[in-house]
């Protein structure tokens, strides 16, 4: 072809992609086409044609590959370079009350504070990397650290800009990750749904399961024949644009070409905050997507900084969910559980039935007052309620449904699981075991002790501790770390690899902050947010331990039950020999650091090699504890590499881009403060 002819196809393949790009935007962002379907289908038609014909011209940023792409093997890992947290649930005002307190409580201040509120979208969350304007990976949430890449499916989404919106005179920011919930309108599912139906296949429980489906397809095609959209509703790590309030970061994403959900509301008062939840709350079944809740920040970014975040989520945020949907079923039987606390729980044992997409079989029944007042039998119907993460529960009997055959329940005298007296203490609704050795009480304390938000021990769950403790290897959560490959290998589910995996985790797990430790302990009433006031107030475990009851109610948010209950959980010599056995392990507690104390705020790490005397996530850990942020490979935006023994091929890259290199005992001395 001659050169003119080549410079005259490029130049009409240009044109079309700028056009198919500029009317996409009309369409999906700003709700305003100026062209029909039919117009815009055609244009798409001619540029693959053209595509095709001229494969040279191929550029992944092209409209054209909304249609999908190659099938792949499997879905790569993607590291978020900032975790993708979740959020704090709260189900009634004094909830969300509580949560504006503790956020003028941690500024230490009597202002009225400023929140911004959202529909919480019920889809599923995800990551667009931008660089340069285009986007170059779309991510998963994963574990909020890790991500599955699904890149070539998010493309397809035609609410999803493939480049960002070039403003007169505006700056296009060199790297932008924005998160958002990809979701599927109500009347898109439906008629998915009848369309498997006609073609015999199996319908999709509900919109977030449809959703979370589609993304998983290795062929993206399939995905885009799925009618997908997204609102977008936050950042991870920018670069050359600051606003100072959420609304603004919200309003710049709106510039650059991203749907922002137009039911979001700034600038307003916690209480007005709770007025537009019953606004949004009655209007929910009207909108075209499912919403399960609504979520309430603090708008500014400064402030938002200041707060920070605790293990798994950030402090300047909580989701106010609806209410939970419900069901009728039967109750077949009242079993006891034997929480942590000794605490006998009866739960009722449905007949399965399906509660928004999950099979619900075992119900809360709280404890033995709750039966009485709500009249609860065994062979009753009744109204079973799930809300989010929380445990099932029976709201009431359907009276109308009873045959005669009910039978009364009687809580029992004696613990279940080891025969104890279970007593039942005057001011108290439940009744305990009174045996602290009892096989149940140990077990759900180290599963406590083990769990994410506390040690975070991944492979450590209720089954395998189980067989640990009916075996006799474990009798205190202290016992974990005396653990030995060999004891644990040969348990059921326990090969080689996950033996050594879990020994790997529970190494691991050892450097953990001040306040994930305190919560770890499982003392009555320290929850997550108690455990984080005490570790912002004490500054070691044994000051703690110390501590008189005057003391601890000094602490704001504490008050004398939960002082009492401190005090008593260390005047216990065996709990006090075991917090101790436990630093003898070799546990390492870092402080979680005040903002002061933040010397690598904003800078972006890259770890390589290996590093004597400590391992990988102990050396994110400190960077993170100092305000870095650690990223799983180089690029222009990596501030130090950090290169230990035999160091792989990002040594190179960070030579190439002209990134620090730092050597571990430099970064020793750089995260020892
Ligand atoms: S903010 C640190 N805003 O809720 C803040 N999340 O439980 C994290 N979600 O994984 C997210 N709508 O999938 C935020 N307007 C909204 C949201 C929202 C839905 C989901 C998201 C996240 C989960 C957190």
């Amino acid at each position: 072809m001659s050169k003119i002819a080549d410079a005259i196809i490029t130049e009409k393949v240009e044109t079309l992609r700028k056009e198919l790009h500029r009317h996409n935007y009309r369409y999906h962002v700003l709700d305003d086409p100026e062209i029909s379907d039919a117009e815009y289908d055609r244009m798409m038609r001619e540029l693959i044609t053209l595509e095709t014909e001229y494969p040279d011209l191929a550029s992944p940023d092209s409209p054209s590959s909304r249609v999908g792409a190659a099938p792949l093997d499997k879905f790569e890992t993607v590291e978020h370079s900032i975790p993708m947290l979740s959020l704090d649930n709260g189900f009634e005002d004094s909830d969300i009350l509580d949560f504006d307190k503790r956020v003028k409580r941690h500024l230490d201040t009597n202002d009225t504070i400023l929140y911004i509120a959202e529909p919480k979208m019920d889809g599923v969350a995800v990551e667009l990397v931008y660089e340069e304007g285009q986007l170059v990976t779309a991510s998963t949430r994963g574990d909020g650290f890790k991500g599955e890449r699904i890149t070539s499916n998010v493309r397809t989404i035609r609410s999803v800009p493939l480049l960002l919106q070039k403003e007169e005179g505006g700056k296009i920011p060199a790297r932008l990750e924005v998160r958002g919930e990809i979701f599927m309108g109500l009347e898109e599912f439906g008629k998915l749904n009848d369309d498997r139906l006609n073609r015999e296949l199996s319908p999709f429980a509900n919109p977030r399961n449809a959703t979370a489906g589609s993304l998983r397809q290795l062929d993206s095609k399939v995905t885009a024949r799925r009618p997908l959209e997204i609102f977008s509703y936050g950042v991870g790590r920018i670069t050359d644009i600051a606003p100072e309030s959420h609304w603004e970061t919200l309003q710049t994403l709106n510039r650059l070409g991203f749907r922002i959900n137009p039911l979001t509301k700034p600038g307003i008062t916690i209480e007005a905050a709770l007025d537009y939840y019953r606004e949004l709350d009655g209007k929910r079944h009207t909108l075209p997507y499912d919403i399960d809740g609504m979520v309430i920040k603090v708008d500014s970014l400064s402030l938002q900084q200041r707060l920070g975040e605790k293990s798994r989520s950030p402090r300047w945020a909580i989701a106010y969910k609806f209410k939970a949907i419900q069901e009728t079923t039967r109750i077949l039987d009242i079993g006891i559980q034997v929480g942590r606390t000794g605490a006998l729980t009866p739960v009722a044992h449905l007949d399965p039935v399906s509660i928004d997409g999950a099979t619900v079989s075992r119900a809360t029944l709280h404890n033995e007052d709750e039966i009485r007042k709500k009249d609860i039998r065994i062979g009753d119907t009744v109204l079973v309620q799930r809300a989010g993460d929380v445990i099932p529960e029976v709201i009431k009997v359907i009276e109308s449904k009873r045959t005669g055959g009910e039978r009364v329940f009687a809580m029992p005298q004696n613990c279940p699981v080891c025969g104890a007296e279970a007593y039942r203490q005057k001011d108290e609704a439940v009744s305990r075991c009174n045996n602290i050795n009892c096989s149940a009480q140990v077990k759900a304390r180290i599963r406590h002790f083990a769990s994410k938000a506390a040690f975070d021990m991944d492979g450590l769950g209720i089954k395998l501790v189980e067989q640990l403790v009916d075996k006799g290897l474990l009798t205190s959560y202290a016992d974990i770390f005396q653990l030995e490959k060999e004891q644990v290998q040969g348990l059921e589910r326990m090969g080689p690899k996950s033996a050594r995996n879990l020994m790997n985790a529970i190494e691991e797990s050892k450097t953990v902050t001040f306040d994930r430790f305190i919560y770890a302990l499982g003392i009555r009433h320290v929850g997550e947010n108690v455990a984080d006031l005490l570790a912002d107030k004490f500054e070691t475990i044994d000051e703690l331990s110390v501590a008189a009851p005057d003391t601890l109610e000094a602490v704001e948010g504490i008050g004398p039950e939960i002082a009492e209950s401190i005090r008593h959980f260390f005047e216990q010599n065996e709990n006090r020999k075991t917090v101790q056995r436990i630093s003898d392990s070799g546990v390492k507690i870092i402080r979680k650091t005040k903002q002061e104390k933040r010397p690598l705020e904003g800078k972006v790490f890259v770890l390589t090699g290996t590093f004597e005397g400590m391992t990988r996530s102990q050396a994110k850990e400190r960077i993170e504890a100092a305000g870095g942020k650690v990223s799983g490979s180089v690029s222009r935006n990596t501030d130090y590499l950090v290169a230990g023994e035999s160091p792989g091929s990002k040594l190179g890259k960070a030579e190439k881009l002209g990134v620090e290199v730092m050597d571990f005992q430099s970064f020793l001395s750089v995260v020892s403060f």
